[in-house]
This record gives structure tokens, C-alpha cells and sequence, in this order.
């Protein structure tokens, strides 16, 4: 007999407190910081729904391979645990540890990026095309047109237009593209996953044309799950064999381990060329540290060894999906727009369709993520004109969607944390009409949402 309810595949071990806060409190946080969510302290922050990146909570088989960490600066035992860890699952050739998953980005575009090169995606990720601006080359996005659909319920919605791929390498030239990069799952179009049929085609695209195919492959578990789930001819395998054949299509990956491998810290970067991975070893050296600990210490590479077992399972996996959309079907059902189907680590609410009062240069995304808060304390994240908005020429563009993402930590919050979050949201959604515009009063030159400052309109 199958039951309705999927309990949580753990039980709670160790416990953090939440301190209780009330809405006039709330407002003056939020108003003390500037609007900016990410300025919050997060003890005042009740349901953190701001990332999934790094909060998760580790299990006890983690902590005891915290214990057992070796700290030997070159060559320590802890490097070849987690080494076998990410080649029983990603055999490339060479594993190149790094302290997150932007460092790796930033070791592989200024090897391999700079003037004149342009790098598709389905869709990069914030922190991915900001690295390869930064090195001077350029970032395009061509996932397929149902992916910047909200509403559209395409079963992979994170697929890239091969297409449009290979129009953009015929006219780009393929000496310009150093690299061609695949997101599973496409966080920034909704945590939406890539299906087995479509990496296959674009990995024998590169194939043909020479060039090289990399993976973002942070949440790579989840999306494995979802073509166990959907794909026609998947549903009986294990998800590491999937996993495994995606990475064989590869001739490499970007990794940020404070996802999928279940870490609170940690990246790399692997690839199957030997040339480009010295080139980018010695720029390890240079930034990161010695290339058998890279950005880690011993202990956190055997945290990851572990957490790479654990995040395969499917009665984790199971969880973890159905326990996603169970929130976003939640706010589906009373009428809230969100992005269909429930992507894999998020619930992603559309402010658009939400606030139409709302232009998308008054920034909606904003509004709603500050009365989440303020109604409720639950911190969510503007994935939208504030994260994309402005050019690197300096000009202000809408983004393709207004994006309200509550994404969910690993293995963190229980049914009640979610049936909490889904009152306060009903609670927004009563209130939405009256929810105000904001402008920008204060932001750097880059990456301007994580330290922005708001005015109210
Ligand atoms: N690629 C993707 C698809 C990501 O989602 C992230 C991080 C990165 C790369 C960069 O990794 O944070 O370890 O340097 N995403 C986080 C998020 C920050 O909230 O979605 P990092």
C-alpha cells in the first residue's frame, strides 16, 4: 500500500532554534536594510527560502566524515575519498577542487574565455554569466521557447533550442565558441530539468563542429530523477546510471557542491583534456590552493564524498521532488501563478502575472519577496529586472521573466515549515493589489541584487 503522505527518509538529529518575530518587527528589518533581502540577519528570518545553495543539513554519516578529514596540505587521504566519490559518478579525467561553484567558473572562462568568444547555454546561471562577462566574453542564453514560458507544462522545460544552437555556431563560427555549456537543472528558467534526448543532441552537435560540451551540473540529481521520471525508457534505471551517462556525453563540468552533493561548502571544475586542465590547475594554485585540496579542507572533501552516496538515493530523491511540489501545487491550487511544471529545489512564483499592476522596471519580483517577508518572515529571492535587468553597456532592459523563487534547502525544513509558508502566501495573495512599486536608490557596477538598496515608490 502506497500512502498519500511521504514522510521525511531521516529524522532530526540535531537542532537549530527559530526565533519568533512579528510583522511590525519584520517591517522594520526590512526597511532598515534597504529592501535588500539579502542584507537581512537571518535570525530574522523564519522560513529561509532564500537558496538552496549550502544550507542543507548534512547527515550524521557526514559529520563523522568531518572526523575523519585528513588536513595534509598536498596529497592527503581525504582528496582520494572524494576524488573516487565524484569518478564512481563523473569519470572525467581530471577533478579539480574548488571552494565553490563560481570558482571553478571563474578558473574555466579565464582559460578558456576573453574578447571575442561567445558561450551558449540553455540558460547561465547568474554567477556563470557574470564570469564570463568579466573575462570579456560574451553569454547567451537559447533554451527552447517553452522555457520562458511560465505556464507552459512541457515535461523539460530546460532543454536548449538545438536549433537555434546550431543556427547561433554557424553564425558565430565555431573559433569563437570555446565552449558550449548545459545548466541541469536550468536554475535561472525555474530549476527546470534537461532531458537524456536533448543532451544527447547537443552533446553530438558539439561533437560534430569540434567544440567542447560542458556541464553546470549543480543539481544534477534532481534532474537525473526528473528523466527517471518522464523520459520514455528511463523509469526502471538507477539514477547514477542516468547520471553517469549524462556525464559521458561531456567533455567536462563546472560543480557547485552546496547543492546536489549535499555540502555546505564546495565546487570543482573536471574535464577530459589534458592541456586545459593543466592551464587551469596552475590557475588553481594561483587562487584556489594546491590541486589535491583546491579550495577545501580535508574534511569538507569527505563530507562531499559522503554526501555524493547519499543525494543518489531514490527514497531521498523521491522525497525531495514530491515534497517540492507539494508546496508549489499548494499556491497552483489556490490560484497563485507559478512556474509549471514544479521545478527539482524551488517554487517559483510569477510576479508578472501576480502584481500586473506592477511594471517590470518597478521591480514586482521585489515588491512580492519584501511582503513575503514582512507578512511572514519567509525569505525568498527577485530572480528578475533586479537580477538581470542591467546590461553591461549600462542600460536597463526587463527580464524575459519576473521570478519569485522559493527555493528549499536540502533536508532542512519539515511539512509543517511548508505548510506554514503556504498560509503566509495566501495571506500576500489576499493583499497583493496594494503591494507598492520600488525604485533603485543605491547599486555596485556588477551583480547588483545582492547589495541594491530600495526605495518604496
Ligand atoms: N551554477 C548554478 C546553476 C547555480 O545555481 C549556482 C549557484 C552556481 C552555478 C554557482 O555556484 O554558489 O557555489 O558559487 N546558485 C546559488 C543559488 C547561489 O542560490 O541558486 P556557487
Amino acid at each position: 500500500m502506497e500512502f498519500k503522505t511521504i514522510i521525511e527518509p531521516f529524522k532530526i538529529h540535531s537542532v537549530a532554534p527559530i526565533a519568533m518575530t512579528t510583522e511590525t518587527q519584520r517591517e522594520g528589518y526590512i526597511k532598515s536594510v534597504g529592501y535588500n533581502l539579502f542584507s537581512l540577519h537571518s535570525d530574522d528570518v523564519l522560513v529561509d527560502l532564500l537558496t538552496d545553495s549550502g544550507t542543507g543539513a548534512m547527515s550524521r554519516n557526514q559529520w563523522a566524515a568531518i572526523q575523519h578529514g585528513d588536513e595534509s596540505y598536498a596529497g592527503s587521504p581525504s582528496w582520494l575519498i572524494f576524488q573516487a566519490a565524484v569518478h564512481n559518478l563523473f569519470p572525467f579525467e581530471h577533478v579539480i577542487p574548488t571552494h565553490q561553484g563560481r570558482a571553478a567558473e571563474k578558473i574555466l572562462f579565464t582559460a578558456i574565455g576573453g574578447p571575442g568568444k561567445v558561450i551558449p547555454s540553455n540558460t547561465h546561471f547568474d554567477t556563470t554569466r557574470a564570469n564570463i562577462e568579466y573575462s570579456k566574453a560574451e553569454a547567451v542564453d537559447l533554451v527552447i521557447a517553452e522555457g520562458r514560458d511560465p505556464s507552459s507544462l512541457h515535461p523539460f522545460k530546460g532543454n536548449m533550442d538545438v536549433i537555434a544552437l546550431e543556427a547561433f555556431i554557424s553564425a558565430t563560427g565555431v573559433e569563437n565558441i570555446p565552449v558550449v555549456m548545459m545548466t541541469i537543472t536550468n536554475n535561472s528558467g525555474g530549476g527546470q530539468p534537461v532531458s537524456l534526448e536533448n543532451l544527447k543532441a547537443v552533446s553530438a552537435i558539439c561533437k560534430k563542429y569540434g567544440i567542447p560540451f560542458f556541464l553546470d551540473a549543480c543539481r544534477f540529481a534532481e534532474n537525473a530523477w526528473f528523466i527517471r521520471e518522464r523520459e520514455a525508457g528511463q523509469s526502471e534505471r538507477d539514477v547514477s546510471d542516468i547520471v553517469r551517462e549524462i556525464a559521458s556525453l561531456a567533455d567536462g563540468m563546472t560543480m557547485s557542491a552546496k547543492k546536489d552533493p549535499l555540502g555546505n561548502i564546495g565546487g570543482w571544475l573536471a574535464m577530459n583534456d589534458d592541456a586545459l586542465a593543466s592551464i587551469c590547475r596552475n590557475l588553481l594554485i594561483l587562487t584556489e590552493g594546491f590541486p589535491t585540496y583546491g579550495g577545501l579542507a580535508g574534511r569538507d572533501l569527505e563530507a562531499l564524498a559522503v554526501g555524493l552516496t547519499e543525494v543518489v538515493s531514490h527514497d531521498y530523491l523521491k522525497y525531495r521532488i514530491r515534497s517540492t511540489a507539494y508546496l508549489g501545487n499548494a499556491l497552483s491550487d489556490m490560484g497563485i501563478p507559478v512556474v509549471l511544471p514544479i521545478g527539482g529545489h524551488a517554487v517559483y512564483i510569477d510576479a508578472k502575472a501576480f502584481l500586473p499592476h506592477i511594471p517590470a522596471l518597478e521591480y514586482p519580483g521585489q515588491s512580492l519577496a519584501i511582503e513575503l517577508y514582512k507578512v511572514g518572515g519567509v525569505r525568498g529571492c527577485e530572480i528578475g529586472t533586479v537580477m538581470f535587468g542591467r546590461k553591461p553597456d549600462g542600460s536597463e532592459v526587463p527580464a524575459a521573466m519576473e521570478l519569485v523563487r522559493l527555493a528549499i534547502p536540502r533536508r532542512t525544513y519539515t511539512q509543517s515549515h511548508i505548510d506554514y509558508v503556504i498560509e503566509v502566501c495566501a495571506e500576500v495573495a489576499n493583499r497583493a493589489s496594494k503591494f507598492r512599486s520600488y525604485k533603485i536608490v543605491k547599486e555596485p557596477a556588477a551583480l547588483r541584487h545582492f547589495t541594491a538598496e530600495f526605495a518604496p515608490l
